[in-house]
């Protein structure tokens, strides 16, 4: 008989609720992850213009219309990620920029059983209660990326901007990135490789929430999550092993 294992559910005494997405966080998250679907769909279509409208272009302003939603959708975007970045240094500690950039040994360390977890090679993922350091650390670089497509749509804005606008200032940004359609180009891959992404969070981020069985995805909706308490002692402090803990 094949026998099928699976980790005993920890008992309700085992686990605390915690609570780790504060609400700039979680506001931040989905204004972040919505305002991407809008700019992704008018971008793509000011990038290829694949409906047209028969007669003068001032009777239906198709195009015009497509870039003044991506426009409204980037002031949500960039207020939204420049929050969130300021909110790593004044938010709790689940939320802060150490949790990012694996600055503290603790971090660097859990990164290879993580890995390791992911590649099938370890029955349990470390305990960490909020990002764990892999997801940090890729995290870091979406940031990164949420960065390239701020400075280079400010950049391509500013390039056709009225001659009176303040926003002119932002063509300093285009000779950095090659220059003006070298930028659009670079706009329009780091929204691929934005989609990569996401693919593969709401993956990972629904096989760690059944796994774990601390309501992960429900995490980024109500800010709490349920986790086993010796992760809760040791998380920040220690690197906690759980297949080691569990003897498994
Ligand atoms: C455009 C789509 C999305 C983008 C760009 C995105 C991006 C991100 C980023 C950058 C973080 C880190 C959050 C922070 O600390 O500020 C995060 C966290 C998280 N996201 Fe998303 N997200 C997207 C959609 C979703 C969806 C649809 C779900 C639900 C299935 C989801 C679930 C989560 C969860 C549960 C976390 C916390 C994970 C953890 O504990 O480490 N995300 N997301
Ligand atoms: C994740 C965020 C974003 C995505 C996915 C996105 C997507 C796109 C795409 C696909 C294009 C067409 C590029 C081409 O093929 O030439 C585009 C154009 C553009 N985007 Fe974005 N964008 C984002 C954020 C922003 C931001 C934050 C700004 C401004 C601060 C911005 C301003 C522009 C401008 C000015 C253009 C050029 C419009 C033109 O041709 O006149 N975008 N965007």
């Amino acid at each position: 008989m094949k026998v099928r294992y699976r980790p005993a559910p920890a008992s309700e005494a085992c686990l605390a609720n915690v609570y780790v997405w504060e609400s700039p966080v979680r506001i931040c998250h989905w204004l972040i992850a919505g305002s991407i679907w809008v700019l992704s769909i008018t971008g793509l279509y000011m990038g290829n213009p694949m409906l047209t409208a028969p007669g003068a272009a001032s009777e239906h302003f198709l195009m015009g219309t497509a870039k003044l939603i991506h426009f409204y959708a980037a002031i949500v975007f960039t207020l939204s990620v420049l929050t969130r970045v300021v909110w790593m240094f004044i938010g709790n500690r689940y939320a802060a920029w150490d949790k990012f950039v694996p600055a503290r040994a603790i971090r660097r360390k859990g990164l290879g059983p993580t890995l390791r977890y992911y590649l099938f090679a370890l029955r349990l993922p470390p305990g960490f209660v909020g990002h764990n350091p892999l997801a940090g650390l890729f995290y870091t670089l979406v940031f990164v990326l949420y960065g390239v497509q701020i400075a280079t749509g400010l950049g391509m804005y500013a390039a056709s901007a009225h001659v009176e606008s303040p926003l002119r200032v932002f063509t300093f940004f285009l000779p950095l990135f090659g220059g003006l359609q070298t930028a659009h180009w670079i706009h329009h891959v780091v929204m691929w490789l934005l989609w990569m992404f996401i693919v593969h969070h709401v993956y990972s981020a629904v096989l760690m929430s059944q796994v774990e069985e601390n309501a992960t995805v429900e995490s980024i909706f109500s800010g709490h999550k349920f986790v086993p308490r010796e992760d809760l002692i040791y998380s920040g402090y220690r690197f906690v092993d759980r297949d080691t803990l569990r003897g498994g």
